[in-house]
């Protein structure tokens, strides 16, 4: 059974809309008009437990409204909702017993309390066995360096600092669910690092199911095998990292240096039978690309190796960050799932 199943899942929210000027705001007295935001639109989802998912999408497409729905924290407009069998806005005391929330953008933690007595309190209100909850701790402040940290309060805390005690905080109770809207945003490479660690970890150990959205698609590359996005509150893709690069054709490039200068129309015509875009970088540095599939790569690298003095041969991938700029500029690559 779905650790996570929705159908047809939408919240839609009545904005007040102003009209401009000191008339306008005379006929709004009398009359208000709304407009309707469609954040999230009828979307279906499935997950099964130990996945880590991707959330994906532009600005303002729906993603900390879904996640807020997934919490409990707002009441879906229609369609249906279970998480773990219930239903996350009606039964919020037993669903968040399971589930760990972690919003980049603000702390869940107390502002003026040090870290350790928010722990504490954690502890209590979840009801964590002692022992347990001491293991954990010793775990967590190892894996994520909280040491130094337990003593100072919440709001003394860098963004970096404060993120990774959110991310033990919400982990505490050893939750069957992690929801972790932006986690990384703003962070430098090494905390980043450490947390995208901690994250696969915690799967790998725990089982725990990874719901994950983010502007920063290493952090897709790095953890998540399926990928959901939204644009606009609808689905556009639903599927696997490497389906989704494979649908979306962007060329491949090989890079091909020599020891010694190449002129053009010998290279043209050493590969006249390949269907290549060749562009010269300098005489010593080429730039062969191709799509996926149209060029037999073994062979044409083969070529290269017997016929030139060949220095270095790179293969450079498609960036993910190209491929889904591509798809938010024109839509879904097919049908969504
Ligand atoms: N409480 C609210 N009242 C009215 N409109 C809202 C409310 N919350 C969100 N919206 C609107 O719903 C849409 C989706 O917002 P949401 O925060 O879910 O986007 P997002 O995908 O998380 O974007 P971002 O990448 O910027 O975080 C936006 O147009 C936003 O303005
Ligand atoms: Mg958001």
């Amino acid at each position: 059974m779905p650790i996570i199943e929705a159908h047809s899942l939408s919240k839609h929210f009545k904005r007040f809309r102003r009209r401009p000027g000191l008339v306008g705001a005379v006929k709004d007295l009398w009359h208000r008009t709304y407009e309707v935001v469609r954040a999230v639109d009828g979307i279906d989802l499935s997950v099964e437990r130990g996945e880590i998912i991707g959330y994906i999408g532009p600005n303002g497409a729906g993603k900390s409204t879904t996640i807020k729905m997934l919490t409990g924290i707002l009441v879906p407009t229609a369609g249906s909702l279970a998480v773990q069998g219930l239903v996350p806005h009606k039964d919020r005391y037993r669903h968040v017993r399971t589930i760990g929330v972690v919003f980049g953008q603000r702390t869940q933690l107390w502002w003026d309390i040090a870290v350790i007595e928010a722990f504490n309190l954690l502890q209590k209100i979840y009801e964590i066995p002692r022992d347990e909850y001491r293991q954990r701790l010793k775990k967590f402040n190892q894996v994520l360096g909280l040491e130094d940290l337990l003593n100072i309060p919440v709001r003394k805390l860098s963004l970096g600092q404060r993120m990774r005690c959110d991310l033990a905080a919400s982990l505490l109770h050893n939750p069957a669910i992690l929801f972790l809207d932006e986690p990384t945003i703003g962070l430098d490479v090494a905390v980043k690092a450490s947390i995208r660690d901690f994250i696969r970890e915690t799967n790998r150990q725990q089982g725990t199911t990874v719901i994950l959205t983010t502007h920063d698609l290493s952090d897709i590359e790095e953890l998540c095998s399926r990928v959901i996005m939204i644009d606009a509150g609808k689905l556009i893709y639903d599927g696997g990292l490497r389906e989704l690069k494979e649908r979306v054709d962007i060329p491949r490039r090989l890079l091909v240096e020599t020891i010694f200068p190449i002129n053009a129309s010998k290279m043209m015509l050493l590969l006249k039978d390949y269907r290549l875009g060749i562009t010269a970088l300098d005489p010593y540095r080429w730039e062969l690309s191709f799509s996926k599939g149209r060029v037999n790569l073994p062979q044409l690298m083969q070529l290269l190796l017997d016929t030139l003095e060949v220095r270095d041969l790179e293969l450079e991938e498609p960036a993910i960050e190209e491929i889904v700029r591509q798809i938010y500029d024109r839509g879904a690559p097919g049908d969504a799932r």
